[in-house]
């Protein structure tokens, strides 16, 4: 085989090879021991002595040659490769980023945000109590008597051993009063949670007592499933007590408050006279509906009106529960639903999305 055939060879072969470990295997093939190149060497001896010498040159420029061509095909495949894993690889970093999805609050926290922060900005605070209730906090120490009808009206979760999950936030307003009297240094004894017995007139005469202003936010439940009622809902209960607290005031603050909370300057509201065993007079608080302006639609029952809380003027047995004298102090409380006040802020027209956890619903408040 003379040497440019072997070059052509290599040169082809070489080309061919895709990758390192085939081109090494094709070195070896020609500058390998007894590949192409060294064995021309071994035919050195055969020759005449006079020509040894040139063929030898002939060779090495042969061998020189081979190298030269395996250097290039081997930068070629590793320039190739590396353009390949850079194509691979390759990164954007002006992509946004993954895993940034922000978290959001559920449309009923929201709700609950929303109405403890203008609550909040006209001075009152935020109370906390138990779900777990007594048959006392929950009945007894709100003015409804055992065997009271209006029991029977809370289709009430009993459980195990005489506790309740409490049906409404009213309790609230006894453990909050009870513990401010506690606070106060009431003379009095209190009554435990299981005592019937009522204080009159715990404290009278001396310095006034500070007002209390609260709003308790939280879960109750009721027996209670259909369409537009869910065994648990949320409640935001509210309580002024002072020794000038009037009707006017209970008007004003809510008439304010529910312009704020919907947004609209000249809200309509009128208050019904109702019935609660806790408050005296009771009153159920209506806004004009604000899905119709009032013209009357499928959510305001063509009425133009929606109800939207009950309220009414602390009744003076509650203040006896509490050891709270009726006499120098009153107040006013009211108790009005979360859910219901989010639906006709955000146009929910169904209840039970709140509580179905449908990611397509929830995101809308993100
Ligand atoms: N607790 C009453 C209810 O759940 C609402 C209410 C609270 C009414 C405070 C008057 C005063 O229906």
């Amino acid at each position: 085989m003379n040497l440019d055939e072997i070059l052509k060879d290599a040169e082809r072969e070489f080309a061919a090879a895709a990758s390192l470990p085939i081109l090494d295997q094709v070195k070896a093939r020609y500058l390998g021991k007894s590949g192409a190149i060294p064995s021309q060497m071994k035919t050195l001896g055969a020759l005449p002595a006079e020509e040894r010498k040139a063929a030898g040159a002939r060779i090495n420029q042969a061998k020189d040659q081979v190298e030269t061509l395996l250097r290039g095909r081997r930068d070629a495949i590793q320039a190739a490769e590396l353009e390949r894993q850079l194509a691979a690889e390759s990164l954007d970093v002006t992509l946004p980023g993954r895993g940034e999805a922000v978290a959001g609050l559920h449309p009923v926290t929201r709700t609950m945000q929303r109405i403890e922060a203008l609550f909040a900005s006209i001075g009152f605070e935020v109370a906390d109590g138990p779900e777990i209730e007594t048959d006392f906090y929950n009945f007894t120490a709100l003015n409804i008597p055992e065997n009271h009808p209006a029991r029977a009206m809370h289709d009430t979760f009993y459980l195990e051993g005489g506790n309740l999950l409490r049906t409404h936030t009213s309790p609230v307003q006894v453990h909050y009063m009870q513990n401010f009297m506690k606070l106060a240094g009431s003379p009095q004894a209190f009554l435990s949670p299981s005592g019937g017995e009522r204080h009159e007139a715990a404290i009278s005469g001396g310095e006034s007592l500070p007002p209390i202003r609260i709003i308790a936010p939280g879960r109750v439940y009721r027996c209670d499933s259909d369409v537009t009622h869910t065994p648990m809902f949320h409640q935001v209960e509210g309580l002024w007590v002072d020794e000038s607290v009037s009707f006017a005031d209970l008007k004003g603050i809510l008439t304010d408050f529910m312009a704020r909370f919907f947004e609209r300057d000249n809200l309509p509201v009128r208050f019904r006279p109702s019935f609660f065993p806790f408050t005296e007079p009771s009153a159920e608080m209506d806004i004009g509906c604000v899905i119709c302006e009032g013209a009357g639609c499928r959510v305001c029952s063509h009425t133009g009106w929606l109800e939207v809380l009950g309220c009414g003027m602390v009744h003076p047995n509650v203040f006896g529960h509490v050891g709270i004298d009726a006499e120098r102090y009153q107040g006013f409380a009211f108790g009005l639903g979360v859910e219901r006040l989010a639906m006709l802020r955000y146009g929910v027209d169904d209840l039970r999305l709140f509580f179905e956890n449908d990611m397509r619903f929830l995101k809308q408040f993100a």
